[in-house]
């Protein structure tokens, strides 16, 4: 057979591999659309609970309520084994993991598959954040939204509202983002004819890594390692100059102002407590898109969501440590619809690769 000539895109840069009405991301012009919603209407005037259901089923319900659910008591004791020192995400993986095994979830994805897990999986980090400091899980209060229940299971306490707020936007605006990579994995799953537990654990593995979802703490990472904003330009230049990159900038689809960073840094604005933070991080983030843009001419490298999810998620109490399994939390909506959406008109994704190896050849003697 001749060589393949068909063109081929290393990482599937800029290859259409799908349809779907979910997210409209305009990369250019940086804007963001679920269903049609602008994003910023979404954050300032909906919730979680409202985004969830308007992705799974495309109805938007103004008295959507979704709390956090009980988990099985197997769950909890997987979580139990664990080490104190396993990383936010594996354990969340795990516990999604172990849920689809006592829970069983089978095809086809469901709407109220999708509502099930979602709701279970923030009781799974809260109850392992707390096993690993010695604490007992807390019993989810199903009145509270998703947010706000996360919260109250990590600490105990009921948090105030401006707290809840602040995190169910965080959610919706991380509730959804069209083809990257874990959402990817998780059709790619879901297309084989498996199941919604092991599609979104798949995809939580494909979260763990910093070049998708493990950016924000390492956002806070560098700011605090850069020291004061007088430092900035000089550790930006060595930073970019090893060639290391710098956390909470670029993104694969956005060459503008990623509309996801806009909405958070609002929200950011209007909390107590991270004013100091805010403000370093503002003036660094115009120190970073300058140096960017001479590092890149051709190339426009801006602020990304992860930026001033890092102030948010700073905000409400969060540990750096749980923000990418937090993260995590706010897309299960997203993965779960997508599951729904690859369900309801499947075809096996399986595409072709081209072989480089050697041409046929025999085992010696
Ligand atoms: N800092 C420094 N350089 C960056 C950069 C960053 N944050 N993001 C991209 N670049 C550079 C790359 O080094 C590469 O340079 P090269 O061609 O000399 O090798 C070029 O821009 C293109 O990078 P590539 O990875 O091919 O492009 P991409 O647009 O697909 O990258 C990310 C997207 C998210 C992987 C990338 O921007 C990144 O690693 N960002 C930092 C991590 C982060 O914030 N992730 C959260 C995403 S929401």
């Amino acid at each position: 057979m001749g060589a393949d000539e068909r063109p081929y895109s290393p990482g599937l840069k800029g290859v259409l591999a799908g349809e779907t009405a979910l997210a409209m991301i305009d990369g250019d012009a940086g804007r963001l659309q679920y269903r049609g919603f602008p994003i910023g209407e979404l954050v300032e005037r909906g919730t979680y609970a409202q985004v969830a259901e308007l992705l799974w089923t495309g109805e938007w319900k103004t008295d959507a309520h979704l709390g956090c659910a009980s988990l099985p008591t197997e769950v909890i004791d997987v979580l139990r084994r664990l080490p104190a020192s396993t990383n936010a995400m594996d354990a969340l993986r795990t516990a999604v993991s172990a849920w689809g095994a006592v829970d069983g979830t089978l095809w086809p994805p469901t709407v109220e598959q999708a509502r099930a897990l979602t709701a279970a999986a923030p009781t799974a980090l809260a109850a392992f954040a707390r096993l690993r400091d010695g604490l007992e899980p807390i019993p989810p209060d199903p009145s509270l939204g998703l947010a706000a229940g996360f919260l109250h299971q990590l600490t105990g306490q009921r948090p105030d509202d401006a707290a809840a707020r602040a995190l169910d936007a965080y959610f919706v605006v991380g509730a959804e983002h069209g083809f990257n990579a874990s959402t990817f994995t998780a059709r790619v799953i879901i297309s084989t004819h498996s199941d919604v537990a092991s599609a979104v654990a798949g995809a939580i593995g494909a979260l763990k890594g910093p070049w998708h979802g493990g950016a924000p703490s390492a956002v806070v990472d560098q700011l605090h390692e850069m020291g004061s904003v007088d430092q900035a330009e000089a550790w930006i230049r060595s930073t970019l100059a090893r060639g290391e990159r710098l956390m909470g900038f670029g993104h694969r689809v956005y060459r503008a102002y990623d509309p996801r960073a806009a909405a958070l840094r609002s929200v950011a604005e209007g909390m107590a407590g991270v004013a100091g933070w805010l403000d370093k991080a503002v003036a660094v983030e115009e120190i970073a898109l300058r140096l960017l843009a001479e590092h890149k001419p051709d190339y426009a490298i801006k602020t990304n969501v992860e930026y001033y999810a890092a102030a948010v998620l700073q905000g409400v109490g969060l540990p750096p440590n749980l923000f990418p399994a937090t993260f995590a939390l706010a897309r299960h909506a997203g993965w779960t619809a997508h599951c729904l959406e690859q369900a309801a008109a499947n075809v096996l994704i399986r595409p072709d690769v081209r072989y480089v190896g050697p041409a046929e050849r025999h085992l010696p003697g």
